[in-house]
């Protein structure tokens, strides 16, 4: 009935097999150019293959994404990353990010599991704006504010997948078209999220939009990674975060307006890396904050490093945003999820790259607002390697 359709892309020649996952040491924030690097090194493959059916009918796509060292599945339902299965210091594969094993828990509420998020991602105050004399009412579904775009936000809609060829470089393309008023915003907006796997062992995601109305747009990745594979928490990862600064928030997580140093405070991952459970206590409910990211120019820079003492595993977070939401699953309580293990409390952490939230409303903070006759373009990279043994 759906027969499934397998595409095999790419899998040019290997001109030099690169050999070993990328390596880093402790402290090293390698600087990575802002263009993946060459190509012709490219040995990964796309396919695809039916997933499942949405309860209006619609069909989903799962696509794999494959090199000699990562596995990424993404499926058209949400732009959801599903799995992405990477090496340990033994090289020992394990699935690095939380989820589920099939669609439909993706398809009942679920806290954004490796989700594209959009139109505004993170929180809304109220959501409501203004915007040249209009005040314009978004759809609430977090208390009173607006949050990752509301009730039917571009995680919980079908999108439309392709393979394009860009230079060499086989890149998975999902496009949307979220129409004017969809859950209260202005403007037919025109998106595309692309995904693909560079040499450096690295996920690479490209989001460009064009509107016909202005309107606010901040679109992240939810992915929730544990890099000891998610049969544990995560608070022995040790995490830096390049930011001197981040937003204090009121108790329904909505920005005061001001910036805040995190220098001597339990917010500090820029002066060291730290455990995340560290001091995790000292911060009511856990992290669930936006960082300020230091030296932002919109061009692609190392914001954040992870690593995982056991594995051997690292994250290196990339990004052209000037903020990111460091979110210790704070919420988590024991859903079930792959494999049958619960998640509970801290079993993931989010890095989400973004504007800061209730931009709307905080003239202060980097602008979100798109325009007709403007693009908007974000790139973020998550990096996966394992860190040198000494
Ligand atoms: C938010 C959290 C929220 C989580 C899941 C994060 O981006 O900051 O407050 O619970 O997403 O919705």
């Amino acid at each position: 009935m759906f027969p499934s359709k397998i595409l095999v892309l790419c899998c040019l020649a290997t001109l030099f097999q690169l050999g070993c996952q990328n390596k880093t040491t402790d402290n090293e924030m390698s600087d990575v150019p802002s263009t993946p690097p060459d190509q012709d090194q490219t040995a990964s493959s796309i396919t695809s293959a039916f997933f499942g059916t949405t309860a209006s009918g619609d069909s989903v796509d799962l696509y794999t994404l494959t090199d000699d060292q990562v596995t990424i599945k993404i499926m058209t339902y949400g732009a959801i990353v599903t799995s992405i299965i990477a090496p340990d210091k033994d090289g020992n594969k394990a699935d690095i990010v939380l989820g589920f094993d099939s669609l439909d828990p993706y398809l009942q509420q679920h806290p954004y599991f490796g989700a594209t998020v959009g139109r505004y991602g993170n929180r809304i105050a109220n959501g409501t704006f203004s915007l040249d004399g209009s005040t314009y009412t978004l759809a609430t579904n977090n208390g009173p504010n607006h949050l990752h775009g509301g009730l039917k936000g571009f995680d919980k809609v079908v999108w439309q997948a392709e393979l394009i060829n860009d230079q060499g470089q086989e890149k998975l393309q999902m496009s949307y078209l979220s129409i004017d008023g969809e859950e209260g915003y202005p403007g037919n907006l025109s998106v595309k999220v692309q995904f693909y796997l560079a040499t450096d062992g690295a996920l690479y995601i490209d989001y460009f939009a064009t509107t016909d109305k202005t309107t606010p747009i901040n679109l992240t990745n939810h992915s929730y990674f544990n890099l000891n594979g998610g049969s544990d928490d995560i608070l022995d990862h040790e995490v830096y975060i390049k930011a001197s600064r981040y937003t204090p928030v009121d108790e329904g997580l909505i920005p005061l307006g001001q910036l805040a140093e995190v220098a001597g405070t339990p917010f500090d991952f820029l002066a060291q890396p730290m455990p995340i459970g560290a001091r995790i206590k000292e911060v009511p409910g856990g992290y669930d904050h936006n960082y300020v990211l230091n030296d932002w120019d919109s061009k692609l820079n190392t914001v954040a490093r992870v690593s995982e003492p056991t594995t051997g595993r690292t994250l290196e977070v990339l990004t052209t945003e000037p903020g990111m939401q460091f979110y210790t699953g704070n919420f988590l309580t024991g859903i079930p999820g792959k494999g049958g293990t619960a998640y509970e409390q801290h079993y993931g952490f989010c890095m989400e790259t973004q504007h800061f939230p209730d931009s709307p409303n905080q003239p202060d903070f980097p602008s979100c607002w798109l325009s007709p006759g403007e693009e908007y373009r974000q790139t973020t990279v998550y990096r996966f390697g394992v860190k040198d043994q000494e």
